[in-house]
């Protein structure tokens, strides 16, 4: 199927399996996959190395910012990098999981942020997924998607997913992180996840990865391949 030049935001909730959902979108179209919490992740890590928040999540924010400026973080070849170092692996770990909201709610940071967004999307045919792709970064996206699932099945995909890299994942543990981060996300004061009026709701507890993308490529068809 041919798809015209789009943006299509897929936002929503921790661990309802967005970027799976977006990179087979990505796939299937050729469009550019481009994860933007890999880069509030990448500020979280560079932020706990260089000591602009603590165990306690008190952020120099003053100094965040001012660091921001030299902080070369960007896409290659084999995901997220700063500079020339891959942090892939870093930025999944429970630990930057714990301290990525309250640095994605810190506004200079999303400012960052954006403008990086900016530059990568001013291409079209890109498919982004984050919390506020549809509301602030891209509200004029042609295609907004807001994917919810029940949140022990998503406790469930997360722990898997991190066993499989064998890290230790209590389903507790992953089910409290993923609350915790739904209601930072969706209460800060800085464009907080919300569900664009024009997006349509995607609850793919029960579906396949496969279920998704048909069930996307009936939307795309009724919406923009019409005769
Ligand atoms: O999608 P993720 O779990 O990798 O995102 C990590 C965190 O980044 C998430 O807890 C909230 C934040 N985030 C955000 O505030 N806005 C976005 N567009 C994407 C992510």
């Amino acid at each position: 199927m041919r798809i015209p030049d789009i943006i299509i935001a897929v936002d929503g909730y921790s661990s309802t399996g967005k970027s799976s959902f977006a990179k087979i979108i990505a796939n299937e179209f050729s469009f550019l996959y481009l994860d933007s919490g890999a880069l509030y992740r990448g500020v979280t890590l560079f932020a706990i190395e260089n000591n602009y928040i603590d165990d306690k999540c008190t952020i120099d924010a003053e100094g965040l910012e001012k660091a921001l400026g030299g902080l070369d973080l960007h896409f290659g070849e084999n995901g997220t990098y700063i500079g020339d170092r891959c942090i892939e692996k870093e930025i999944r770990s429970l630990a930057v999981a714990d301290k990525v909201s309250p640095i994605a709610a810190v506004p200079q940071v999303r400012e960052f942020v954006d403008r990086k967004l900016h530059e990568f999307g001013s291409r079209k045919r890109v498919v982004m997924d984050g919390r506020d792709i549809g509301t602030t970064v891209f509200p004029d996206a042609e295609l907004k998607i807001f994917m919810t699932a029940d949140p022990m099945v998503r406790a469930q995909r997360r722990a898997a997913e991190m066993q499989a890299k064998g890290e230790n994942a209590d389903i507790e543990t992953v089910l409290k992180n993923l609350q915790e981060r739904d209601y930072i996300d969706s209460h800060r004061e800085a464009s907080p996840l919300a569900k664009a009026d024009d997006a349509i709701v995607l609850d793919n507890s029960g579906m396949t990865i496969q279920d998704q993308l048909e069930w996307l490529k009936n939307i795309i068809a009724e919406r923009f391949c019409q005769a």
